[in-house]
Order: C-alpha cells, then structure tokens, then sequence
C-alpha cells in the first residue's frame, strides 16, 4: 500500500516563471486570494488549476461537486469590482498583483456574478453577517473571474519559511519516512491537551502525524501564527516522538464554515499526502452556528470513494480528575463537574491577564510561549 492519489488523480503544478510585463490588465489580490492562488499553483488544491469558472461555482455551491465530478466543498473564487469586469470583458488575460508586486496571470474564461446569499446559505448555512466568513464573503467585491491560473513569481515567506511545503515535499517527506499511513491534523489553536489526545489516539493506529496548522488570514481573536508555530516548536520538542511526527503549515484562510470546511481540510490533506484526517468536535466551527458534530455528519453526503481520505471522529475530550486522565464523553462516566473544560475565549482572556490555564488544560510551556506572545501582539 502507498500514498494516496491526489484528489482527481494527479498533483496539479501551476508554477512557471512566465515574462507578463506585456499584460494589458491587473488584478490586485486581497490577501484570501494571494493564499489561494499559492494553493492552486503547488497543488494543494489539486485538481483545481485556476479560480473556479462560472459552471464550477454552481456545482460547487449548490452539489459540492466540480463539473468533472471530483467532491468539492468551498468556492475558491477571484472577486473584483463591477469598474474592473468591464474592464475585464475587453482582454483574456490578467497579471495578479498584490501590494505591487506581481505574482502570477490568470487566462479569463468568466466573469460572473454570483447570488452571495445564496452562497452564504449552501456554504456557510447562514446568511447572518455577524459570522465571521459570510461578512469576508459579503466585504469582498461582487464580480467573480474564473480561469486558469500560472505562479509566476514566488510568494516570499519571512516567517517560519522553512514550514512552506509543497504537497510533493510533503509526500516525498512521508515516502522517505516509510510512512504508509499518515493522518492530517488541521488547527487554527495552540495545540492544547484535548488536541494532543486525539492527535495520538489517531497516531497509535497510524504511521505518522502531519501536524498541518492553518497560517493564512483568521478572525481577530484567533491567536496569530507565529505565536502559534513557537508554541508548536515547543511542544514537538518535548511531547512528541520527531520520527512520527512532521509539522508543516496551511497558509489557506480561515473560512469558519464548519461542515463543508472539514471536507475541504480532508481534501486538501489528501494532497499533502494523508490517508486519513482528524475531525472532532466542532471542526472549523464559530460561534453557534454549527452543531457539535455537524462537520462529521457531512461525511455522509459525500461520494467517500472520490474523497478517499479516511476521516478519524473524535468526540468532545477533556481532562477528568476522576478518571485522572484525559477522556471523552464517550469514555469518561463521571459528572461534567469533573471535567476541565475552558472555552476559547476564556482562555484568550486569561492569556491576556497573564493568567495561566489549569495544566490539565494545556502544557505549562505552551502556556508561556503563549503568554509572552499575546504581549507582544497587544
Ligand atoms: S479548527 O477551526 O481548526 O477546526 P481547532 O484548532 O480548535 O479549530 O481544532 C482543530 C481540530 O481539533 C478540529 O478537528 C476540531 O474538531 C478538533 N478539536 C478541538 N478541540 C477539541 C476537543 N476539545 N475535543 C475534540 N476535538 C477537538
């Protein structure tokens, strides 16, 4: 046995150092789209080759399917001004630029118009703007370009560069380890004990685990990425066995769409090289919006046999002073007044008071690297 394919079949690769300083018309990027086309050009997002053309993006928001069949969950689209579509319909090429660099074209086969409530209710489930991804979604402008993309310039990462792998790296990584089975786990958290439980009860039943944080763009709130990745340093370090353990990030944004966002991370995972991916309690989920489990149920109106990957569920874990370990409801017998259960936000709030959450939360280093980073960042 070995790796599995990528999704629809092959590793898309979109890099080429192509000449575009004769392309009539510039398309700035916002920092969601810059992610995206670094995704779609290294493969990540394989079997996509651009931003999603006007067919995809039906299919995908209303089946969750490409015209060509392959799964998939979350529209990967190119916003831009009406000013700029009509400026748009006269050529059929674009430089995509951001902050005045240019780092790639697009070959334009539509521009459309997409019902973004429409969107927001198949996507998100919602159409309330206090979420944190319909307001992106409804803030970003109201014409979509789809076409084929080409990564013309790379994308310079200063920090924690050496994290940036393309999903070839990451396979090749695996396949030198003689890792057969390897199970991805996305976060956009420190890692804290509930995290670390699962990630190693998945790792008993497989050969490795890729540690995949999500570095992209997130709410304010969420806690930054270079605190995160320190944090993460220090945990490996110490908690982890380094021959069965590979970290590397996801510089994807954060969409907080639960349920179709889990099939999305499991996608994107497969390509990175995973057999199999964690899925626990409220992945991807903000606020109320998602039920605790919905990202798991979602699995079953899928194709599985397209999706290939093997999601891991995991129910809601936490440490129990009775059975002076960490459980679940699933394993645990005892009354909730046992349970160390902190919310995110309560713990943000004690980071920022320099209040340090119960060890059987999370590991005091990573409480320290925490702390000393919400300084920094206040
Ligand atoms: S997410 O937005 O990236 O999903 P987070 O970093 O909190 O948020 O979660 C990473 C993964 O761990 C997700 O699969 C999530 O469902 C799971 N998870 C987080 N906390 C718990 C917990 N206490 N019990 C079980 N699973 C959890």
């Amino acid at each position: 046995m070995s790796l599995l394919p990528p999704h629809g079949g092959a590793l898309i690769n979109r890099k080429a150092p192509e000449d575009v300083s004769n392309v009539a018309a510039d398309i700035e990027l916002d920092e969601i789209a810059l992610s995206d086309l670094e995704l779609i050009a290294n493969g990540a997002f394989s079997p996509l080759t651009g931003f999603l053309n006007e067919k995809d993006y039906h299919n995908v928001v209303e089946n969750m399917k490409l015209e060509n069949g392959n799964t998939w969950s979350i529209p990967i689209t190119l916003p831009v001004s009406e000013e700029k579509a009509e400026e748009l319909k006269e050529t059929e090429k674009a430089r995509l630029v951001y902050q005045g660099e240019t780092y790639g074209v697009i070959n334009i086969e539509s521009l459309y118009q997409p019902d973004k409530q429409k969107e927001a209710v198949q996507v998100y489930r919602t159409d309330d703007e206090a979420h944190p991804g319909v307001n992106t979604l409804y803030l970003r402008p109201s014409v979509y370009v789809g076409g084929p993309i080409t990564l013309t310039n790379e994308i310079n990462h200063d920090a924690f560069s050496s994290y940036y792998l393309d999903p070839a790296e990451t396979r090749a990584t695996f396949e030198e380890r003689g890792w057969k089975r390897v199970v991805g786990f996305q976060t956009r958290n420190p890692v804290h004990r509930a995290h670390e439980y699962i990630q190693k009860a998945a790792l008993e039943i497989v050969d490795g685990l890729f540690l995949n944080p999500l570095v992209g763009a997130t709410k304010p709130g969420d806690i930054p990425a270079d605190v995160r990745m320190e944090s993460y340093e220090v945990l490996l370090d110490q908690y982890y066995p380094a021959d069965r353990t590979f970290l590397a990030v996801f510089p994807a944004a954060m969409r907080y769409a639960g349920p179709r966002e889990a099939i999305f991370h499991a996608i994107v995972r497969k390509n990175y090289g995973c057999t199999h991916f964690i899925v626990g309690r409220d992945h991807a989920g903000v606020g109320d919006y998602y039920g605790t489990y919905d990202a798991q149920a979602i699995f079953n109106d899928v194709d599985r046999e397209d999706l290939a990957i093997e999601p891991l569920f995991f129910e809601h874990s936490f440490y129990c002073r009775a059975c002076e370990n960490m459980a679940s409801h699933k394993t645990c017998p005892h009354d909730k007044s046992q349970h160390v259960i902190l919310s995110g936000t309560k713990v943000r709030e004690m980071l920022l008071n320099e209040e340090k959450p119960p060890a059987e939360f999370s590991r005091p280093e990573v409480i320290e690297v925490l702390i000393n980073g919400m300084k920094q960042t206040v």
